[in-house]
């Protein structure tokens, strides 16, 4: 049977992940969190050194980077150069880093290419920016989710608390996130913008289940 490919763009915040996660598993399918990767590199710049936005240092750090994706159950775990980086890259610096480093395009013809490889071998889920729009253009089925700011700051701030970290204040992270929202939007390549053909879910006012269940209609059509 061919694999079916489910792409979910949005905001920080809108809920990507989460749904992402449920809906992988209840399709029985693998889900890739693709800003994971972009942290990454993100994570290594910022240990060599190197400013998140510097193209031309970052197009030579993309060449020799060596990041793997695996899975323990439906949990992916994200390896730089061999290293289990998953916790070490859900930081606010690394955050702005991953947005920043998102804007170059030779970052992102690496990462388009390990995400399109990805999705040619199995049937995944993956949550972005660009997915419906340039990473898998003939998804099976696009979904845009959006919320307002305030919602989105909301959720962040409050899962931060939950994480135990007492990092930023609920202002901080909507500065932070507003940061994200017009450099995601802004660049010049792939952009964060919905797909012609997604369906655009505003989550403001939906519990996760709500959306989940929406987002499963559509999959099972
Ligand atoms: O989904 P996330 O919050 O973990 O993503 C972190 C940053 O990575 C996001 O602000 C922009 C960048 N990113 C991207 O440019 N393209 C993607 N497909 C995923 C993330």
């Amino acid at each position: 049977m061919a694999n079916i490919n489910i792409a979910i763009d949005g905001p920080a915040g809108a809920g990507k992940s989460t749904i992402a996660k449920m809906v992988s598993k209840s399709l029985d399918i693998i889900y890739l969190d693709t800003g994971a990767m972009y942290r990454a590199v993100a994570l290594k710049a910022i240990n060599e050194g190197i400013d998140t936005l510097d193209r031309e240092k970052l197009a030579v750090l993309v060449k020799v980077i060596d990041i793997k994706i695996t899975y323990s159950g439906s949990e992916q775990h994200i390896f730089l150069d061999g290293k289990d980086v998953s916790k070490l890259i859900r930081t606010p610096e690394i955050s702005i880093g991953a947005s920043n480093v998102g804007t170059i395009p030779e970052v992102r013809m690496k990462m388009v290419e390990l995400q399109r490889k990805i999705a040619e071998e199995n049937s995944v889920v993956m949550d972005g920016r660009d997915i419906g729009t340039y990473v898998l253009p003939n998804a099976n089925l696009k979904i845009f989710l959006t919320a307002s700011l305030e919602e989105r700051a909301k959720r962040r701030y409050q899962e931060q608390i939950e994480k135990g970290n007492t990092g930023l204040s609920l202002e901080e992270v909507m500065k932070d996130i507003e940061y994200r929202d017009r450099n995601d939007s802004s660049r010049a390549f792939a952009p964060l913008s919905k797909a012609a053909d997604a369906v655009e879910i505003d989550t403001t006012k939906l519990t996760i289940e709500e959306v989940a269940q929406k987002i499963m209609l559509l999959a099972r059509g």
